[in-house]
């Protein structure tokens, strides 16, 4: 048997109407902050990806679907959204209009990353872009609009951390002195940390190995290393979130897996997912586009791991009994195929959601499939309804049943 690769799913059929749940509420809370949705190609120029998510990065370092095409050009299946949104700004003028400009997306994103619950090498994410504001107002509505959404798609308990990792000159200033106190302490660090040392310090705060976690207990904090524009901005962000009741914790070892963030950064966790605890996460880039080739454009928003949203929602149980129904199911025990057609072409032009069977299958089956798909009603037409020009309509959870005449089979009459 041929199987699916390692690390991708197939979303069955049982399933799918959970995405289409999701996929209905990212569209609405969108629009409610009047967001408008951007699709770009599944694979970009391998440089897009490795000139903004950093060369020193997990994601660019070890993650990446690389490959090169026919006419030797290189190419990568895109691993974050992000950079190539900001591409396709810069390449489509987006950003020339005037204003800001306020973007959502939704699609499969491709990590070569360990499989594991929660983690996949195909995996699927929603999220927003709010391009060419510098100022904390835009922070607040992205949080705001990511904090509106979990909520209307009924998760309630998770923890919103921040911190901010200030602008270029505070992030630079913090580099230095976070190096002296990481290199008096080197005999202490973990082998990984050793590594990034020289080539991405900020990332060691992220670290997960215990004895880097006791030596940052004592480790410099960014947060107190920022000068007057960073804090300016984070208090800004702050206040506002305290004013909406949007509660938070600060988490000043909060730096993010990518190299493009400036001033806030943020991540949604949740205890329901073990190990890969964070569902989402973002922040503000102002230094992307230019590092892309563009103009300089500060911007921010996040993303959502749809397939961890999903596996929060079924550990609460949400989906329970939703699986998606019909309206009627027609036992069908006749031969007049021309009456029987033309009714159900009619009740079909009425917008009833029907089926009937296709197997021949006998009247108990055929009750019985009923059953199976959660029809609300159940209607029979035999030889015996056809000549007196009648049906019979059971209501599958009361078990009442009544006649109706081919002339009354309206939608008030089937469906109440
Ligand atoms: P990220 O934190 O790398 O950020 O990914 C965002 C979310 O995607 C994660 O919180 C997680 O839920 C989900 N995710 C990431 N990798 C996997 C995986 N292998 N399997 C399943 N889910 C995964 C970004 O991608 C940034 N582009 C977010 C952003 C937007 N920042 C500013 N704007």
């Amino acid at each position: 048997m041929i199987k699916t690769p390692r690390g991708t799913k197939d979303i069955l059929p049982e399933e799918t109407f959970k995405w289409q749940y999701l996929e209905s509420k990212f569209k609405e809370i969108t629009a409610l902050f009047s967001y408008k949705e951007i699709r770009t190609p599944i694979f970009e120029l391998t440089e897009v990806f490795s000139r903004s998510i950093g060369e020193a990065t997990d994601i660019v370092n070890k993650e990446m679907y690389t490959f090169n095409d026919r006419s030797d050009t290189s190419l990568t299946l895109r691993p974050e959204m992000t950079a190539a949104l900001v591409r396709a700004a810069i390449e489509n003028s987006i950003t020339n209009t005037g204003g800001v400009q306020k973007l959502w997306y939704f699609g499969p994103f491709f990590r070569y990353e360990r499989p594991q619950k929660g983690r996949f090498r195909q995996f699927h994410q929603f999220g927003v872009e709010c391009l060419s504001s510098p100022y904390p107002e835009s922070d607040i509505e992205v949080i705001q609009l990511a904090d509106k959404l979990i909520h209307e798609i009924g998760i309630f308990e998770y923890t919103l951390f921040i911190n901010s990792i200030g602008n270029k000159i505070s992030r630079e200033n913090y580099n230095k002195i976070l190096i002296e106190f990481l290199q008096d302490n080197k005999d202490k660090l973990s082998e990984t940390s050793l590594e990034r040392l020289d080539k991405n310090p900020l990332r060691i705060l992220d670290s997960k190995a215990p004895e880097d976690i006791q030596l940052l207990e004592n480790a410099p904090k960014i947060s107190e290393n920022l000068d007057d524009e960073s804090n300016n901005h984070y208090g800004k962000v702050k206040e506002a979130l305290n004013q909406l009741g949007i509660s938070y914790k600060e988490n000043f070892k909060l730096v993010r897996g990518l190299d493009y963030y400036s001033h806030t950064v943020f991540e949604f966790q949740s205890n329901h997912l073990g190990a890969q605890d964070s569902f989402g996460g973002g922040g503000r880039y102002n230094e992307l586009f230019s590092q892309l080739g563009g103009k300089d454009i500060p911007a921010v928003g996040f993303a959502m791991g749809v397939e961890r949203l999903l596996l929060i929602l079924d550990s609460i149980n949400k989906f329970d009994g939703l699986n998606e129904e019909i309206d009627l199911y027609i036992v069908k025990q006749t031969s007049n195929n021309e009456i029987f057609y033309n009714l159900v072409k009619n009740l079909r032009n009425q917008n009833i959601k029907l089926s009937y069977d296709l197997l021949n299958k006998s009247m108990k089956s055929q009750f019985k499939d009923a059953d199976k798909l959660g029809a609300k009603k159940c209607m029979v037409i035999g030889e015996n309804e056809i000549e007196k020009g009648i049906v019979s309509l059971k209501d599958m959870k009361t078990g009442i049943q009544k006649e109706l005449k081919f002339e009354d089979l309206t939608t008030t009459e089937i469906l109440n």
